[in-house]
This record gives C-alpha cells, structure tokens and sequence, in this order.
C-alpha cells in the first residue's frame, strides 16, 4: 500500500498540549551524519541530488557535509567540491561541521555561512574523535568560534555522548551541562544533544532538560539529536517536544551512524518524526510522499532498504 492509499495520519493533538511547541524546525543531517559512515565512496552527483531531493521535500535545513580531515572520515572528503556543485534552494540553509582552525579555514574558502562545531561530553571520546580531551577540546574551538561569530556566521555547537559512552558508560547529567554550558558560552546560537550511541530512553532527556533547565540555559537554545541504535528515539524526540524543545535532528530514511562509536546506528528517519508531528498537527513543512521517494531512491542508491518504518510502510 502507497502513501496516496494511506494519506496522512489522523491529526489528534495530544490531550495535554501545552508543552508541544506549534512548529518545529527539522535539522537534517541526512547529507552528513546519514553518509559519514558509508564504507563506500558515494558519488558526488548522488550527494547533490540527494540535497536537491531533500531540498524540494521541503526540508529547509540541510546538513551538507564536514571540513574534518580528509583521512578521518574519507567520505566527506569531497565537501569543498560538493559545496562548489551545491545549487542552494531558496531559503535553505546548509551548514557544515567544523572542528578547527583549519576546518574553518576550508569552510570560509567555500563560502560557508553556517558551521557547527563538535564537543564531546565525555573524555574518551573527545580523545577518539578529535584526538583531543574532555577540557582540550574547548581550547580547539574556542578561535573558531570567535571568529566565526565575528564575521556573522551562525555556529551551532554538538555535544555528543550526553547520555551513554560505550566506553565509559551512562554519562553523569552535571558533566553534560556542563560541557554543554561551555559551548553556549562559546558563542552556539544553539546545542544539540547527541545520543550518539542511542542509549536514551525518555525519563533521561527529560532529567537532562530539567538540568538544563536549572542551570539557566533556555530550552530554545537547545536541540535533540538522537540515533536509534535501541528503538528510542521517537518516544525520546516526544518527550523533548513537551519539554519545550523545537527544533530535532533527523536523517532521511534513518541513515547514519558514526565512524569513531562503533555502537552508533542510524539517525532517528526524518519520515518518521514527520509521520508523529503529522499526527500532532504539529508544522513541519515537509511533503512525506517527496520525502520517502527521496530515501527510497537513496536506498537503491546505497544497496540496501532504509530502516525506518515510515518508509517500509509508504515505499513502492
Ligand atoms: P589531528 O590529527 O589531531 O589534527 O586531528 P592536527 O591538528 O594534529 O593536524 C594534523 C594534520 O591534519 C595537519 O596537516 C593539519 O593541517 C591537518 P599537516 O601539517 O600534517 O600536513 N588537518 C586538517 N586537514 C583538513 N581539514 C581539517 C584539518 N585539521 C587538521 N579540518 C581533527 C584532529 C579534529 C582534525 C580530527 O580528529 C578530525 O577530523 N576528527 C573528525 C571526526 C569526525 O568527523 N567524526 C564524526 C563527526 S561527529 C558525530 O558524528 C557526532 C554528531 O553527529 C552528534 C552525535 O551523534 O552525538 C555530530
Ligand atoms: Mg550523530
């Protein structure tokens, strides 16, 4: 059965709506978290053509690629040349991780208006993945930020690992906020929670927004991004949506995962986030139907179906 037989679910808003925000803003990191972990090389064409698909779906901000070293993620290797190809959708924006001076440098050159930066909340995986520490790493981005803010661009700051590490396991939620604290004060318009590993379950996003809460920070400056490694992270996405939160991360079709946390699996599907917002009334301003086209065909691309649900219910 096709989308056109199933339409959209029925709209019933939650019987306690004072916590769901209106809209929300989707942060697809399809093009970048969704890819990154690919063994092999896809085409450039096929990354273009995948923004442009998820463009004209509606999604309005799309994470394109990273300015990390070539030999640490060798499928972004190619962003400079993906930026140069990009046709930017009208009112789209399309920011880029950046994890350093260097980074900054590459992205600045590519004409870049929107960087995120990287932090880790816990020790070893800022050693893993930036091959720096819980504390160096501040140091690594604290230029980067300064002047990327000083010349008006917007810089979105990633914690990862605020709820579990595979190495060190649950994270404590004061160590979060801290580090997470630490990014704002940087200079982040934004900070996005990672669940890197996709660990959480919803009683810890909510402890970890009331933490925020507490520590001053307000929930419109925060984001989710969950992986859904254990089948979480819709029921989580919902509890941040009634603690205030507004704008998700997600991948199309659940692509994802990342290549320095082994345990990590794909992203939370856009088209799933977008099937429980639909049934919420909440705004998205995505087409589903363009939407899973886009991830089914993304799927043929890769070799293999896409893992979420929403698009083995509505793919041909
Ligand atoms: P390093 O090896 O310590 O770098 O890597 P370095 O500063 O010592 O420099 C060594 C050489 O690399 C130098 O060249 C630099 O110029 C060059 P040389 O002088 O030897 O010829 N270099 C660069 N070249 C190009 N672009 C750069 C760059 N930086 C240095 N940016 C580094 C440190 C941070 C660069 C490295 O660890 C790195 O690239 N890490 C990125 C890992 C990554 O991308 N992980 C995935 C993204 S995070 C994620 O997925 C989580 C998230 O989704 C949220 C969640 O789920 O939790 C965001
Ligand atoms: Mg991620």
């Amino acid at each position: 059965m096709g989308a056109r037989e199933v339409g959209l679910p029925m709209r019933v808003a939650s019987p306690e709506p004072a916590g769901l925000p209106d809209q929300v803003t989707i942060w697809e990191v399809g093009a970048r978290d969704g890819l990154q972990n690919e063994s092999e090389v896809v085409p450039l064409e096929v990354k273009l053509e995948f923004l442009r698909r998820l463009a004209d779906a509606g999604l309005v901000v799309l994470e394109a690629t990273s300015f990390v070293h070539p030999k640490w993620v060798p499928q972004l290797a190619d962003a400079t040349e993906l930026l140069a190809g990009l046709d930017p959708a009208p009112g789209a924006r399309y920011p880029v991780l950046v994890p350093n001076e260097r980074g900054l440098e590459r992205a600045l050159d590519a004409q870049v208006r929107d960087i995120a930066i990287f932090a880790s909340a816990t020790e070893t995986f800022a050693q893993r993945n930036l091959n720096s520490g819980l504390d160096s790493q501040f140091a690594m981005f604290d230029p980067v930020v300064s002047r990327a803010v000083g010349e008006g661009i917007a810089v979105r700051g990633y914690l990862s690992m605020c709820f579990g590490d595979p190495w060190e396991g649950p994270v404590p939620v004061e160590q979060v906020v801290t580090a997470g604290k630490r990014l704002l004060e940087m200079g982040c318009f934004q900070l996005s929670l990672g669940d890197t590993i996709g660990v959480a379950t919803p009683g810890h996003v909510e402890a970890l927004l009331r933490a925020f809460r507490v520590a001053g920070v307000d929930v419109g400056r925060l984001a989710v991004h969950f992986h859904d490694t254990y089948g979480q992270a819709l029921a989580n996405t919902w509890t941040a949506l009634r603690h205030g939160v507004s704008t998700v991360d997600s991948s199309a079709g659940g692509l994802g995962g990342c290549p320095y946390a082994g345990s990590a699996t794909g992203n939370l599907a856009t088209e799933d986030l977008v099937w429980m917002l639909e049934g919420l009334g909440i705004e998205h301003g995505v087409d589903l139907e363009a939407l899973v086209a886009t991830s089914t065909w993304m799927a043929e691309q890769l070799g293999r179906p896409s893992p979420s649900a929403v698009v083995k219910a509505l793919g041909s």
